[in-house]
């Protein structure tokens, strides 16, 4: 019997480049999603294909402990059928399909997408801890693609809120859900573009906070991550630390509590306070932390001036990607149109635009539900 599993891609609201610094995120899950369809197979193989890739491959299932990196997209099947191995559950023979509304390289989060539903296909319904589902995914993802990536996008991937955001705390691996003002709508707008250097950068800033966190213990030996920094405490040492670490960490020590003002912000209602949030964040994200892109910055300044948006900032790892933008629902047609014509004019390419829906986590599709 085929069974599918689904799970969705993500926005981050607020909280970039906090998680691997165990500080706090506030994700929504999106009603884009990553769909693994898997029937029992009894040839002995693991055989996958790529609907939107148009794309197979298949292996012995004896062979996927040992399997090494193939740098293509079965790495993230590949390295999470390896972690459920070394969890101790058999991935028997089958055959997945796979296909994925979330558009690949959007910043959105295809790859957890991916990882997720694929873990759940190869689980057949066997249960899982969810929180171990998330660590498992994430453990693929560093240790067999070999990006040192946080847990957000995993963590969101499994426990999504519908109609809610979430606030993860990444050191206790908890949240709570965030309830977003009723007046706002969430849209992201995808760049279209996804720069090389992205993934060298993002390890070059994890070592960099790490040699943050390296400096700052010789004042404060009890500070084991930059999430045990605060802001008086930063501006104590700030002097001590070289250009670079210092801004990179004042990036992080900033965005953790911008997240905490985000989410009283909500509860507050004052969405003027939201969107300056937003920008503080993107200018910090740019100027700070340097992860930023030409066409990212391009979409954000082009959506503070237009009528109606509350706020914009880039969202996801950087380099590319997508922007999420606040903005009042009687503005979103407009604005759509408008941001759409000026990236067009200027890059002659059509950005992607979402109104995104805080969605549920990951799930069995149940069969009678026909899959899109
Ligand atoms: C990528 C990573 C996440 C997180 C973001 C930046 O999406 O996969 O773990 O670090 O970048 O916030």
């Amino acid at each position: 019997m085929t069974r599918a599993f689904r799970a969705p891609g993500r926005v981050n609201l607020i909280g970039e480049h906090t998680d691997y610094n165990l500080g706090f995120v506030l994700p929504i899950a999106v009603d884009l999603a990553c769909v693994a369809r898997a029937a029992p197979a009894a040839d002995g193989r693991l055989r996958i294909h790529s609907e939107d890739l148009n794309e197979s491959a298949d292996w012995a299932v004896a062979d996927l402990a040992n399997l090494s990196p193939s740098h293509a997209w079965t790495d993230y099947v590949i390295g999470v059928a390896r972690e459920l191995i070394l969890a101790g559950y058999d991935v028997g023979p089958q055959s997945i399909r796979i296909h994925s509304t979330v558009p690949i390289g959007s910043g959105l989060s295809s790859s957890a997408a991916l990882e997720v539903s694929s873990a759940l296909a190869m689980l057949g319904g066997r249960p899982i801890e969810p929180m171990r589902l998330a660590q498992l995914c994430q453990k693929a993802e560093r240790e067999f693609v070999g990006v040192p990536s946080g847990i957000m996008d995993q963590y969101v991937a499994v426990f999504g809120q519908e109609g809610a955001a979430i606030e993860i705390d990444c050191r206790s691996l908890t949240h709570k859900v965030v309830t977003l003002p009723p007046d706002v709508e969430i849209v992201a707008v995808n760049s279209m573009v996804k720069h090389e250097l992205g993934r060298s950068a993002y390890r070059e800033r994890t070592e960099q906070c790490a040699a943050a966190v390296e400096a700052i213990r010789a004042s404060y030996p009890e500070v084991s991550s930059l999430r045990d920094v605060d802001t008086r405490m930063f501006c104590g040492i700030a002097a001590s630390l070289p250009d670079k670490i210092r801004r990179r960490a004042r990036h992080v020590v900033t965005e953790d509590e911008r997240v905490g003002r985000f989410v009283a912000g909500c509860r507050g209602g004052d969405l003027g306070k939201l969107g300056e949030l937003f920008v503080d964040s993107h200018r910090s994200l740019q100027f700070d932390y340097e992860v930023s892109c030409e066409e990212l910055d391009f979409l954000v300044d082009t959506a503070l001036s237009i009528e109606g948006v509350y706020g914009a900032r880039m969202t996801g790892g950087g380099f590319g990607g997508s922007t999420v933008n606040l903005i009042d629902p009687a503005a979103s047609a407009r604005f759509e149109r408008e941001i759409s014509g000026k990236y067009h004019a200027r890059y002659s390419v059509r950005p992607q635009v979402y109104r995104c829906r805080p969605s549920a986590g990951a799930s069995e599709i149940p069969p009678c539900t026909s899959i899109h």
